[in-house]
């Protein structure tokens, strides 16, 4: 299925919404998200993606024929890692295994490579998330080695990958 990343849109807000409400996809992501996630989260996320800097923040929806199904942000790093951002991401589950995913990660690769100077994407997925290190590994990023004991998530300490995508020179 072909799915395109565009900038954020206010109206986004329902889609994504409805996408978050799931705790599948929750689960795999940094806590501090709310549950149930409503549109005025959803909102709220919207409008901080879109006044954020332009030089630290790439964020886009994941859309098919324009209605937003995903989302999948870069966020530049600072100090000696100002040149380094880390990429996550979400697909809405009537969505999985459908390509998705992997095509958003090589598309949000390319426009970072070819429009920002940062020179390394990486990507921390839970060790045991073996949808997110396929899509990564599809999408060309390197699994550098495992991060032992690196969260605590849903009361359990879990190992996570460090995967990584340089900028070959
Ligand atoms: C991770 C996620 C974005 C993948 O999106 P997607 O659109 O389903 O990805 P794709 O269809 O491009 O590829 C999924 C790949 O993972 C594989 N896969 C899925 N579940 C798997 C499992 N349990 N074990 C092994 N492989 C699995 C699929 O077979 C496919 O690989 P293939 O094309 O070689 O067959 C989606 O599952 C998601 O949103 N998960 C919840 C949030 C999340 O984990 N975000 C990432 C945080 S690091």
């Amino acid at each position: 299925m072909d799915c395109r990343i565009r900038p954020w849109q206010t109206e986004d807000a329902e889609n994504i919404a409805e996408v978050l409400n799931n705790k599948k996809i929750q689960n795999n992501l940094r806590d501090g998200i709310p549950f149930p996630y409503t549109a005025e989260d959803a909102k709220e996320y919207i409008t901080a993606m879109l006044a954020a800097d332009k030089e630290m923040t790439y964020a886009f929806a994941i859309t098919i024929e324009d209605k937003a199904i995903g989302s999948i942000g870069v966020f530049r790093k600072d100090n000696i890692h100002i040149r380094t951002a880390e990429m996550g991401y979400y697909v809405a589950e009537p969505y999985w295994g459908m390509g998705i995913g992997t095509s958003a990660v090589k598309q949000a690769g390319k426009y970072i490579f070819e429009h920002t100077d940062i020179v390394r994407i990486f990507a921390e997925p839970f060790a045991d998330n073996a949808a997110s290190c396929r899509i990564l590994e599809k999408s060309g990023f390197q699994c550098e080695g495992i991060l032992r004991k690196n969260a605590f998530k849903n009361g359990k300490i879990l190992d996570m990958k460090m995967y990584a995508l340089v900028k070959e020179a």
